[in-house]
């Protein structure tokens, strides 16, 4: 009964303290957020510029990571800065586009399925939306749908993009050592990047790791390993290691951002860890194979990366779908063997948030807080 009683009292303490400050942190209340990534975080950003993804993607609402970080913080659903119909940009915008990398790649989308708006892309379409939001708010145009002057400095600005960077180098025939070699220039134009928006404002970086893509079904259909390379899970060993030394590169990196840019505060979030938590615990969580694609066509994944999901062919002048969607895509990890699926993104988003995987372990609705670079 005592206990209870105390529980019940710390709870409602705790309930008091929240709305300001806990652990002498203030609650960040957020204006804005700006995304920058690739097609982790895309709400609409590629399919505007190159055409809409085909049915049924889209089937459950696509709601990717930067849809939901807007939501937990109170704001609505990042629109894609390049999606010219019916959006609003008051409470932020978003830069990321499907099959974006972080460098430039030499090759077109159409030869190798990257998106040429790559992260310094997305940095000059910030650049043009910062000038141009607050000329046209300067002149009383539009007020209601750009965010106020001061919403730079106190917005979020969330980075999830790195992966198609190092599946590009294995696309060209390169070795593990010659993707890692070319680690250190990947960084070197994020960091440039977070430097720029720093100079023109930007405070509080939230920055995603990159996943395990040797989980990836599209990477284990494409690129052939060993037996012995594949670890207790099933994913490719050799892919791993490259996104864990990417990782551990950019945690590096990002505790150096906190010495160079003093007034920054820089969450690093192990999207690793959760999402290989996710994959190596799939059927506890009441997930299927994670290897499978929910929406593809055949093979031992369920993927063919020439029938991508909602490929159509033509038979007798009849349009037939050949990449369909599972039966219940709530139950699977991977939606079309590169993406992962709604009830996928929701888990591991809720693992994000709390910050129990983030450096420093604060939640997202304390990242504003700068901490000292000694606590790592
Ligand atoms: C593109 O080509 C240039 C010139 O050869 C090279 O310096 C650069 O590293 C290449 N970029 C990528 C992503 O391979
Ligand atoms: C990579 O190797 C494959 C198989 O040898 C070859 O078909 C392909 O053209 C090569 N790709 C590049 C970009 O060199
Ligand atoms: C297409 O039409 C031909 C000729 O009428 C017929 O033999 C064939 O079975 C049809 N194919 C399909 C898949 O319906
Ligand atoms: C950071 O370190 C300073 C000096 O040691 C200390 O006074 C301050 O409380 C620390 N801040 C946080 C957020 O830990």
């Amino acid at each position: 009964m005592d206990f209870k009683f105390s529980v019940l009292k710390l709870h409602l303490i705790a309930l008091f303290l929240l709305p300001t400050s806990t652990l002498g942190f203030n609650y960040c209340n957020f204006p804005a957020i700006f995304n920058f990534g690739d097609s982790n975080s895309d709400t609409g950003g590629l399919s505007a510029a190159f055409g809409q993804a085909p049915p049924p993607n889209g089937a459950t609402f696509f709601h990717s990571p930067s849809g939901r970080y807007s939501e937990s913080v109170g704001l609505p659903y990042l629109d894609a800065f390049l999606d010219s119909m019916g959006t609003n940009f008051r409470h932020g915008c978003n830069f990321a586009t499907a099959g974006s990398t972080i460098r430039r790649q030499n090759t077109t989308i159409w030869q190798s399925g990257y998106s040429p708006i790559s992260l310094d892309v997305q940095q000059l379409q910030f650049s043009d939306f910062l000038t141009r939001s607050q000329h046209f708010r300067e002149k009383g145009l539009f007020q209601n749908l750009f965010p106020e002057e001061d919403y730079f400095s106190r917005a979020l600005y969330t980075f999830d993009i790195g992966q198609n960077d190092l599946t590009a180098g294995y696309k060209l025939n390169l070795s593990t050592e010659e993707v890692k070699a070319y680690v250190p220039d990947v960084l070197g134009q994020l960091s440039h990047v977070i430097k720029l928006i720093y100079g023109q404002g930007g405070r509080i970086f939230w920055v995603h790791n990159t996943g395990p893509v040797g989980c990836l079904p599209y990477v284990m259909d494409r690129f052939w390993v060993t037996a012995a390379q594949i670890d207790k899970h099933g994913c490719s060993s050799p892919y791993n290691d490259v996104s864990q030394y990417f990782n551990l590169k950019l945690r590096e990196l990002v505790l150096q951002l906190r010495d160079e840019l003093p007034a920054a505060a820089i969450t690093y979030v192990d999207v690793y860890a959760v999402k290989y938590s996710l994959i190596s615990q799939a059927k506890k969580l009441g997930f299927e194979n994670p290897f499978v694609a929910c929406c593809g066509h055949g093979g031992k994944y369920n993927y063919n990366r020439f029938v991508k999901c909602g490929s159509k062919t033509v038979v007798n002048g009849t349009e037939t779908v050949l990449a369909v969607s599972c039966k219940d895509p709530s139950t699977r990890i991977s939606w079309d063997g590169t993406h992962f699926t709604e009830a996928a993104n929701r888990w591991i988003f809720d693992q994000v948030v709390g910050g129990a995987f983030s450096d420093p372990p604060v939640s997202l609705k304390f990242a504003c807080n700068k901490m000292n670079t000694s606590q790592k």
